[in-house]
């Protein structure tokens, strides 16, 4: 049976948790820093096993001796943006917290695969890679399933069709300078372009690239973790069932889209070895455009990393 770690028993961590001990795809341990706070979720989880007809272990600790051996490694542990923060802040923090723990997943389950969500997604992604030592194909960032399901769903809606019908595409980075691709999106078969006019895609893309500031922006404190925890599990179930499925990853570029060293949304193939190949999409201008700035972004807030 796989075993699965989840670093950080927060409401993205915990609901990741609760996904996957409902699906028993494995064993699992969710760590925290928190004392207590894993082992209450955990027990919680458990209990609900009864009600809902699961038979998952879910093990809640703070000893990072208890990941060991771990297949899958999912890293949600950090801080978010606070008033008087910046977003050097984050990046400082964020980074050293995940430092730490990528040294602690490199010790204890040097076999692993790893998917991370802290945010900023593709620096954090970059520091976990660096600092687990891990081959790139084998650490990743979760954010372009989230970002696609986000576009899918508001054109679902537009539609008003079913979301299981929608297949859509968002590369980039996850920020502002996202890209949906509507000319890869289809619905059913059918490009998105034929069935809807410029400006109202564009105002779904806008929705799109907004769409964790919207949420964010409701709930006041705290961000989405519904959709994000969804989106994590349909990874970590590539994974583990090493079903290749096509998905956006956030993934080591070593010369495609003519990036080099950096992490960036693109369509990957996910297995059991991780990212076992790059899918290059031919881009208009305007997507090339946001792309280059993105990844310039990307490359600023390595710059800033102490490591
Ligand atoms: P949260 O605040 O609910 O949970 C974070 C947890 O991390 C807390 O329980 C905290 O105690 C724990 N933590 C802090 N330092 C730690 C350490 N050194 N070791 C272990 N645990 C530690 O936050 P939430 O909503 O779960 O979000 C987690 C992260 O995921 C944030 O960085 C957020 O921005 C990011 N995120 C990324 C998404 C994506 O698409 N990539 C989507 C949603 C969230
Ligand atoms: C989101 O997009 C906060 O990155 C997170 O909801």
């Amino acid at each position: 049976m796989a075993k699965i770690s989840v670093i950080g028993a927060g409401n993205v961590g915990a609901t990741t948790v609760q996904r996957l001990a409902e699906l028993e795809l494995g064993e699992i341990v969710m760590t925290d820093i928190v004392e207590g706070l894993p082992q209450g979720k955990a027990l919680d989880l458990m209990q609900a096993g009864a009600i809902n007809d699961y038979d998952t272990q879910v093990t809640g600790t703070n000893d990072y001796a208890d990941i060991a051996d771990s297949d899958l490694v999912i890293i949600t542990a950090g801080i978010a943006r606070k008033p008087g923060m910046s977003r050097e802040d984050l990046i400082k923090t964020n980074s050293k917290i995940i430092g730490e723990v990528s040294r602690n997943i490199a010790e204890y389950s040097p076999n692993s695969i790893v998917i991370n969500v802290t945010n900023p997604l593709d620096i954090i992604t970059y520091v976990a890679m660096k600092a687990t030592g891990f081959e790139p194909k084998k650490v990743f960032g979760m954010s372009g399933v989230l970002d696609t399901g986000r576009f899918a769903s508001f054109i679902a809606e537009e539609l008003k069709c079913s979301k299981k019908d929608v297949e859509a595409m968002v590369i980039g980075g996850h920020g502002d300078l996202m890209v949906p691709l509507p000319q890869y999106t289809t619905i059913s078969g059918v490009p998105l372009p034929e069935l809807l006019p410029d400006e109202t895609i564009a105002r779904l893309v806008e929705r799109t690239v907004n769409g964790g500031a919207e949420i964010v922006g409701l709930l006041k404190q705290g961000s989405a973790f519904y959709a994000p925890s969804a989106a994590i599990v349909r990874m970590a179930e590539a994974v583990l069932k090493d079903s290749k499925r096509i998905l956006p990853a956030s993934a080591y570029l070593e010369g495609q889209y003519g990036q080099e060293g950096i992490y960036f949304g693109v369509p990957v193939k996910l297995g059991a070895n991780g990212i076992e190949e790059i899918l290059e999409l031919e881009l208009d201008e305007s997507q090339s455009e946001i792309l280059r700035k993105s990844s310039e972004t990307i490359r600023r807030g390595i710059s800033q990393l102490d490591i």
